[in-house]
């Protein structure tokens, strides 16, 4: 079965519930076989979503028109030999002092603007965010971050 990844920025609408936004959207991923994470930086959202071609391609086109937030950019979309986000149908990685320091370490010039991220930085970025949610990654104490 052939994988894929998407990942892209966008701008948060005012007033979405995204806990809710998470909730359907898990539920919606789990019958689509989607998996992936959903960061909500500021007043951005900034999402890796891995699935078959097929439905990766169904929700960008749902994405492209949901009023919930506005002027989608797509940073990164290639095929991938495995999915990293496997066991999450849509894992919600909230901004706070972790997640704002791993985004620091890979997009030390971004300033938060996402749409100026560099694209290569994106997947290992999101892998990062994955081991600190797996409590798998280093203490922010052991990267000696400041
Ligand atoms: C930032 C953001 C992320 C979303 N992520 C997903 C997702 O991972 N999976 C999903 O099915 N819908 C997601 N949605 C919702 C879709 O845009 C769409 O509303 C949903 O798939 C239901 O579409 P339907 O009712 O036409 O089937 C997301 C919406 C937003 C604004």
């Amino acid at each position: 079965m052939s994988l894929e990844r998407l990942i892209y920025a966008s701008r948060r609408s005012a007033g979405v519930d995204v806990p809710a936004l998470v909730a359907q959207a898990a539920r919606h991923n789990e019958a689509a076989g989607l998996t992936g994470a959903l960061a909500t930086l500021e007043d951005d959202f900034f999402q890796y979503l891995e699935g078959t071609p097929q439905s990766v391609e169904a929700l960008l086109r749902k994405l492209l028109v949901d009023p919930r937030h506005s002027d989608l950019k797509v940073l990164e979309r290639r095929a991938i030999p495995r999915r990293l986000f496997g066991q999450w149908r849509m894992a919600h990685l909230q901004w706070n002092a972790d997640t704002e320091a791993i985004f620091r370490i890979f997009s030390p010039d971004a300033r938060l603007k996402l749409r100026d991220i560099d694209p290569a930085t994106c997947a290992p970025m999101f892998r990062a965010w994955l081991a600190l949610l797996e409590g798998a990654g280093p203490t922010l104490k052991d990267m000696n971050v400041k």
